[in-house]
């Protein structure tokens, strides 16, 4: 298995990891602190990549970068959809990373025989022995037959089950799910913009031992514009945040029932701003409500 020091040998790449950018905050190491994934103990660090615009187009060489900075900081978990999983798979085996990444994978087909040959070409292009976690969106099927997708569990194919979704209008089905007791994971919408999940689906991941992977942080980058032209505050700098990419994925982490929150960027500068949200302080109860309060008031 290729260590981190020659994985950066091997792409070429030890001095874009010499020329990192130091995080300022004075932590002991520059990595990212990791959640228990409430099933089975399993660590997850706390910031994930979600399905890069590069991961989709197939730009190998871009995606190889990111992922290295990625790794570099400790991260672990990779969103992967359509096209992209192809493109994350073949970095993946092309530096033998199956064991430091993550990867959660989407179905595209419902049947079980199309599932379960899906999921093989993916297994085989990651180079994995069985697949991380995969994610549906396609609630009407799952809540219509559970047995078709707990069945790839059971069959060794997969090792997690999830849903995906990022729209309020899924949180009552995330809700069902959870309580038959179907999902490891459930993947929602929850930030600054839209704290809903924070009453409803969240504490009930908790009761039920349910992974929460946030989607949304940014609203998708309309964050960027509520926010844009605007000083931080002070009081930031008392939860280790220096940029508004870290308040809302501060925010998002404080949440005790979030186990990684996705970060989605083309960007390696912006990768790295996002993963210094998860090193350093988080805010405590009365903190979060300053920080919601704020940013609500400039909508
Ligand atoms: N299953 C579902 O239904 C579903 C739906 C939506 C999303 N997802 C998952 O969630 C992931 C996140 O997607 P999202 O739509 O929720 O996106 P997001 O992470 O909320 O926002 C992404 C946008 O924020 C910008 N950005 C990221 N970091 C930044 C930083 N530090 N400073 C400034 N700008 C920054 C990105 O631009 P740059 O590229 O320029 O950084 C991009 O325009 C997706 O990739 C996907 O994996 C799943």
């Amino acid at each position: 298995m290729t260590n981190r020091r020659d994985f950066l040998k091997s792409t070429g790449a030890a001095a874009l990891g010499a020329a990192m950018p130091a995080i300022a905050f004075g932590h002991d190491k520059l990595e990212i602190h990791s959640r228990p994934i409430p099933g089975t103990g399993e660590e997850l660090p706390m910031v994930g990549l979600g399905n890069s615009r590069i991961f989709q187009e197939g730009d190998l060489e871009a995606t190889r970068k990111l992922i290295e900075l990625f790794l570099s900081y400790g991260g672990s978990y990779i969103d992967t959809l359509g096209p992209s999983r192809f493109t994350v798979a073949s970095v993946m085996q092309a530096h033998e990373l199956q064991s430091r990444l993550f990867v959660g994978t989407y179905l595209g087909t419902v049947q079980y025989d199309a599932m379960v040959e899906e999921l093989e070409r993916v297994r085989k292009a990651q180079g994995k022995e069985v697949l991380d976690l995969v994610l549906t969106y396609d609630f009407n099927e799952i809540l219509a037959e559970p047995e078709r997708y707990v069945r790839l569990k059971e069959e060794g194919l997969i090792r997690y089950l999830g849903v995906a979704r990022h729209k309020l209008e899924f949180h009552e089905p995330m809700m069902r799910l959870m309580d038959m007791g179907i999902v490891d994971f459930v993947q929602v919408n929850y930030s600054l913009l839209e704290p809903e999940a924070g009453e409803t689906v969240l504490p009930m991941a908790q009761e039920k031992n349910v992974a929460i992977l946030v989607n949304r942080a940014f609203t998708n980058g309309d964050y960027f514009d509520v926010v844009r032209d605007r000083e931080l505050p002070e009081w930031a700098a008392e939860i280790d945040c220096e940029s508004w990419a870290q308040f809302s994925l501060k925010f998002i982490l404080s949440h005790p029932a979030v186990t990684c929150v996705l970060t989605e960027t083309a960007n390696p500068d912006h990768l790295v701003d996002n993963m210094a949200a998860g090193m350093g302080r988080l805010p405590d109860q009365s903190m979060r409500q300053k920080m919601l309060e704020l940013v609500q008031s400039f909508v």
